[in-house]
């Protein structure tokens, strides 16, 4: 864990990812469930970037919210540092809170430290929060892959 993502996360970057997921949940192209899901992360450089679930004809195809906001991470890195996110807010409106899926966990743990946050947020402003060390314990990540014989 470097500097930056060690910093905690203010309450105000807390609610400006809330807002950000909010506004990613009304562009939520959601018609076959109806279930819809917006996301906001936030980078190592600060930037604050956004995703929705989008839904296919083909059901199996739909990608979630979560791992279209980590995309646009990935692409708006012009400078191919490596990417890195500190945080992400889920936002749902659903009394029950919206966890990430099992493949979002897996992605979530390519790009976040396991110490950094995840937090589900509603309509209510009911919140919970997890680190990502908590969704997904002993993930594979790229050290795994490290080959040392
Ligand atoms: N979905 C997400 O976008 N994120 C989650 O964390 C849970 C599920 C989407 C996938 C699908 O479009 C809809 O919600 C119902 O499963």
């Amino acid at each position: 864990m470097n500097e930056a993502t060690n910093k905690a996360i203010e309450p105000n970057t807390w609610l400006q990812l809330t807002e950000k997921a909010r506004h990613a949940y009304q562009r939520a192209y959601a018609p076959y469930s109806n279930f819809h899901v917006g996301a906001a992360a936030l980078t190592l450089s600060g930037e604050i970037v956004q995703g929705c679930n989008v839904e296919n004809a083909s059901y199996g195809l739909t990608v979630c919210a979560e791992r279209n906001c980590i995309a646009q991470g990935v692409i708006n890195n012009a400078n191919n540092n490596t990417v890195e996110f500190s945080a992400m807010v889920i936002y749902t409106e659903q009394e029950k809170l919206t966890p990430p899926c099992g493949a979002c966990r897996q992605v979530i743990s390519e790009f976040f430290p396991k110490e950094t946050q995840v937090m589900a947020v509603n309509h209510l402003n009911q919140q919970q929060l997890w680190t990502v060390g908590q969704l997904l314990p002993d993930a594979f990540t790229p050290y795994d892959l490290i080959n040392k014989t």
